[in-house]
């Protein structure tokens, strides 16, 4: 009997895959930038969003339970992406056994050629940013009751170097999303030369207003601007 294999282990259906988990990522990052600008309006105000975050779905969900099916989905997502890529990767390779001779300098643009090591600083900065943020453990006040505090204290300005490493981090995310998002609108179709360029330029727009929309947090703190 002639083994079949399911139609998401194809090169489509991976891409598929890829896609999927990407857009779930992506609106995890555009719902959590919005609620990270909330520190410009007050401690209290942010610490209330940071409270209710625990509370969402209540009475109907017990304290937290949104949380952590948002957390088991955003980890599912990631692996996925991650499994999904190194296949993809995998066959790409082995579809050209042999290396080209000459290969062209450029090969796509900076974004495209960084993917892989993009995706793995990305993946150490989350598990730096949660052990920061969210457990406090390398936060300098690591304070669960009072998140606000937590992230002054993050950026303080003698704390350049944390602003720094997040500036660096931010910058891989907007190259990230800039090839994924871009990869992920010519998947949809629309490989005119047109559709192209919108494609192109959506993919740009994404990923500088995500990473402006985040960098304005700490730089905020650096300057004193929040305190
Ligand atoms: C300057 C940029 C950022 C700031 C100021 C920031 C701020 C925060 C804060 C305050 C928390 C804790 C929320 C709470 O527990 O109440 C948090 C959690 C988190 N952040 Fe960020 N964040 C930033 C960028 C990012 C980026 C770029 C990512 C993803 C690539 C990310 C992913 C997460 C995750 C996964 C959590 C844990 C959420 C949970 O508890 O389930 N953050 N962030």
């Amino acid at each position: 009997m002639t083994k079949t294999r399911s139609p998401i282990r194809s090169n489509v259906g991976l891409k598929a895959v890829m896609a999927v988990t990407g857009i779930l990522l992506v609106l995890f990052l555009v719902v959590h930038m919005l609620g990270n600008l909330k520190i410009f309006t007050g401690e209290t105000s942010f610490d209330h969003y940071a409270h209710w975050l625990r509370d969402i779905g209540t009475p109907l969900l017990p304290h937290t339970w949104y949380l952590w099916i948002q957390r088991t989905v955003l980890t599912v997502a990631v692996v996925a992406h991650i499994v999904a890529a190194t296949v993809l990767a995998r066959r790409a390779r082995a579809a050209r056994p042999v290396k080209y001779a000459h290969r062209k300098k450029v090969n796509g643009s900076y974004a495209a050629r960084t993917m892989r090591w993009g995706g793995v600083i990305i993946l150490l900065f989350v598990i730096y940013h949660i052990l920061d943020l969210t457990t406090g453990h390398l936060n300098p006040q690591g304070d669960a009751s009072n998140p606000y505090g937590n992230v002054v204290a993050d950026f303080a300005p003698e704390r350049w170097y944390v602003t720094l490493f997040y500036t660096l981090a931010l910058v891989t995310v907007g190259f990230h999303l800039r090839h994924g998002a871009y990869s992920a609108f010519r998947s949809l179709g629309q490989q005119t030369p047109r559709g192209e360029r919108r494609a192109r330029a959506g993919a740009l727009v994404l990923a500088v207003a995500l990473c402006a929309g985040y960098l304005v947090v700490p730089f905020a703190v650096l300057t004193g601007l929040v305190s």
